[in-house]
């Protein structure tokens, strides 16, 4: 019973807010009268004592009390005596738990979102740094239009932008204070709960006692904004691992994120980011692993709903760890400039901007465009030559009006610095943007 039913070997985790959702219930119980100002101060000093025992490491926590909620009374009981039984006077450990988990689940948004904003902050860096690099741009996986590398960064923190503001959405939502819901039909204490709200830094109590123990949406939410970001940083991983591949070789990684081979030396493997892609397994399980543990629940607390926090700190440490590396890798990445301008060239990347010249500069319809360039490229491949080294009387056997001026629009260069309008990938276009989120996340 003891090996299923005991929680203490992770909920420990929850000490810092089980002590503070304390404090706050006993200084209310104090100023209604419930309990003495005596016993009150008692509680403060026995618990601040625990606080401290704890985070010096020098508290054991027994696996015959339970949880973490029944190791700190027993604890305080011990210590202080009489006092220390009348804490638990008009709550259960059902809202207890709910409002230490709701604080620690805060916590964790506020510290995922200052790691995202470094990684914003990171990224904006690079992309001003790289605001001209030109690369390719993909659709398929094939080599669609020239983009430029910094384009291709604030992408990335276009994203992480929505990943933050979706937490902070969460955080709204989820602060209301359970506490002095009691076991599931409130308490018949003279009880204070807005007092205990703002104490612990809640917006007001929640209006429900059966609502109040049974709700995990708070943890629910935060699991699936994780998802949302870790498929981000997933997506981003992947594209590093391409990007430091041999037939790529697109970006260099430091010895400081990569590993080398056990058996072939000339290798290094790009581990942090392969982990970074995978550790998205974990926050997906948590996800539906507390779904899977809530759907079928009727109403109250029910001892399945015990199974939530692993599932949130496995989550929410893998999240943590996944943006720090990426991060990392972000300041640390070392574009070949060379190699992926080159790249960016392959492939008739241009054929587009050869389109757009016949509509623009001769009046073609664009469909009628899009067929006289598909025969020019067909004339260039073969020859095997790129647009730009086709000779102009072979792209004038196409259509006889093109003249000279369409070999400023085959180059690379021409075709990024003519995407101006708002969101495209022009130089001027990218400086600007991450000038913009450099400022805002100073
Ligand atoms: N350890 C429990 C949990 O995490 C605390 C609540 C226990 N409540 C109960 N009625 N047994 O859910």
């Amino acid at each position: 019973m003891q090996a299923i039913n005991a929680s203490i070997s992770f909920d420990y985790r929850l000490w810092r807010e089980d002590i503070a959702g304390s404090l706050a219930h006993a200084a209310m119980l104090a100023h209604q009268g419930i309990i003495s100002k005596d016993d009150e101060a008692s509680i403060r000093q026995g618990l601040t004592e625990i606080g401290s025992a704890i985070a010096s490491q020098s508290f054991t926590f027994d696996p015959a009390l339970e949880d973490i909620h029944t190791n700190i009374e027993a604890w305080l009981v011990g210590r202080i005596g009489e006092a220390g039984r009348r804490l638990h006077t008009g709550r259960s450990r059902n809202d207890q738990v709910a409002t230490d988990f709701k604080l620690w689940v805060r916590g964790a948004i506020d510290a995922i979102d200052l790691s995202l904003r470094d990684l914003m902050r990171a990224l904006a860096d690079r992309a001003a740094e790289h605001a001209a690099t030109i690369m390719p741009g993909f659709t398929h996986l094939q080599t669609a239009q020239p983009v430029t590398f910094g384009h291709h960064l604030l992408a990335y923190v276009e994203m992480l932008a929505r990943d933050r503001s979706r937490l902070t959405d969460a955080r709204r939502r989820l602060n209301e204070s359970p506490l002095g819901a009691a076991a599931l039909a409130g308490t018949t204490f003279p009880i204070d709960r807005s007092m205990t709200a703002q104490a612990l830094g809640f917006d007001r109590p929640t209006a429900n006692s059966l609502d109040s123990v049974s709700d995990r949406d708070f943890a629910l939410e935060f699991l699936s904004d994780l998802s949302i970001m870790a498929m981000h940083l997933s997506r981003f991983a992947e594209e590093i691992i391409i990007w430091v591949s041999a037939p790529y070789r697109f970006i260099r990684l430091s010895d400081a994120f990569t590993t080398g081979s056990s058996i072939m030396p000339q290798k290094r493997n790009p581990d942090a980011a392969e982990l970074a892609r995978a550790k998205t397994g974990r926050i997906f399980g948590a996800l539906i692993s507390l779904l899977t543990v809530m759907k079928g629940l009727p109403l109250a607390y029910a001892k399945d709903m015990q199974e939530d926090k692993e599932a949130v700190f496995n989550a929410a440490d893998a999240a943590e760890l996944s943006i720090a590396a990426m991060t990392g890798m972000v300041r640390d990445m070392q574009p070949d400039e060379a190699r992926m301008h080159q790249a960016a060239g392959a492939d008739y990347a241009t054929a587009t901007d050869l389109a757009d010249y016949l509509v623009r500069d001769l009046g073609l319809p664009f469909r009628t465009a899009h067929h006289v360039t598909g025969r020019i490229v067909a004339a260039a491949e073969a020859r095997g030559l790129d647009l730009a080294d086709l000779p102009l009387d072979v792209m004038q056997e196409a259509e006889r009006r093109i003249t000279g001026e369409i070999f400023k629009v085959l180059t690379v260069e021409a075709s990024v610095a003519a995407r101006r309008a708002y969101g495209g990938t022009a130089p001027e276009n990218v400086a600007r943007e991450a000038a913009k989120w450099q400022n805002a996340l100073a």
